[in-house]
């Protein structure tokens, strides 16, 4: 049994925010977002928008063009680090719930930036071994919930959004095809990424709810030098493994975190940067997200033809990195 993509879906807040905008609430400029990160634009959820009110979209979106019904799901994964709750319950049973999937089980996926590549790896390996025939993975995340915004150095960098892909289980070589999946993790660079207080290990800030330890805190220059390296290591490892050159490869569908490190990765491959397919402009980083978004605008684009090979590598907080190669 193999596993293929089935649909994609995805949905943004409506409201968008400009850099000019962002540069009213804190001291930055269009000119140092664009040429530090490409970022242009971010969507930011309503004061009443949480994770799975973005994420329930993105999944009746996939399941509407599938023409699949939600009975019919066997298990719902939903990668998130912005959840409804901390901890319990998971946001996927939310969006099960309000979905109308009485069939399925649901988990939530909590490897960050990187949440959907595990997602779809975990989707593949239940449809291949028989357990699961339809399965929902979702990104969903709304870090404007988790910014500080007085902090210039992470603010500018994130937005709100969710993308889901249906994968259901075939017998044939179908189109969209999961042909491997590469999933690693480096704990020691657990503070390099990271919401310091509202978990067990310090479960209220000191100084009451409103404490800036409830935010995201991030060493940006650890971060890129790690996003850098592992893209190019993700890349190399599933082109080898697969037998394949970079030529084979129509389009890498990266984790959107910024320009510069796609930029400088695709220079140490020596691949040119239109092997990338980046709409990192109009929704700034999007987390677990950001991979179905672009990925679902990458096919609505018509650039991909049937057996077309796509990559994903995701990074991002933990930390943990893999990919997915995909013949679409
Ligand atoms: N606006 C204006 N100036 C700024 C801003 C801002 N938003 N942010 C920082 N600066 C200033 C700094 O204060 C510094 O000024 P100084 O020289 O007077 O001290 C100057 O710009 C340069 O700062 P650096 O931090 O050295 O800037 P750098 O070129 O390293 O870029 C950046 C910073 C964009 C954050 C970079 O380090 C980066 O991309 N890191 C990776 C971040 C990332 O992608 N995180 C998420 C990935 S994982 C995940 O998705 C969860």
């Amino acid at each position: 049994m193999n596993a293929y993509i089935r649909s994609l879906g995805s949905y943004v807040p409506a409201r968008r925010m400009s850099n000019d905008e962002l540069a009213t609430i804190v001291e930055t400029s269009d000119d140092w977002i664009v040429s530090h990160t490409g970022i242009r634009f971010r969507h930011i959820a309503a004061e009443n928008e949480a994770a799975s009110d973005l994420g329930l979209v993105a999944c009746e979106r996939a399941l509407a063009n599938a023409g699949v019904a939600p009975e019919e799901l066997d298990l719902i994964l939903l990668a998130t680090s912005t959840p409804d709750y901390i901890g319990l319950p998971s946001t996927a049973c939310i969006v099960q719930d309000r979905l109308g999937a009485k069939n399925a089980g649901a988990m939530d996926v909590v490897a960050a930036c990187t949440g959907f590549v595990y997602g779809l790896a975990t989707a593949n390996a239940f449809i291949v071994s028989g357990s699961a025939r339809n399965v929902l993975v979702v990104g969903a995340e709304v870090y404007s919930k988790i910014m500080d915004w007085t902090d210039r150095n992470t603010c500018v960098l994130f937005g709100d959004g969710a993308g889901a892909a249906l994968v259901s289980a075939v017998s044939s070589d179908s189109p969209s095809r999961v042909i491997d999946s590469t999933l690693h993790s480096n704990g020691n660079g657990a503070t390099a990424l990271l919401r310091p207080a509202g978990g067990s290990r310090t479960p209220r800030p000191l100084d009451g709810l409103e404490s800036r330890e409830c935010y995201l805190k991030m060493d940006g220059r650890r971060v890129y030098v790690f996003a850098v390296q592992v893209l190019v290591e993700t890349i190399t490892e599933l082109l080898e493994r697969n037998d394949i050159t970079i030529d084979d490869v129509a389009y890498i569908v990266p984790h959107q975190a910024n320009v510069r490190i796609i930029d400088a990765a695709a220079k140490r491959l020596g691949i040119p940067n239109s092997k990338f397919f980046i709409n990192i402009a109009e929704y700034a980083n999007t987390s677990a997200a950001s991979i179905p978004i672009a990925l679902e605008e990458l096919q609505a684009s018509g650039a991909l033809s049937r057996g077309d090979l796509v990559l994903t590598v995701g990074f991002g907080a933990g930390l943990t990195y893999g990919g997915n190669l995909i013949a679409w």
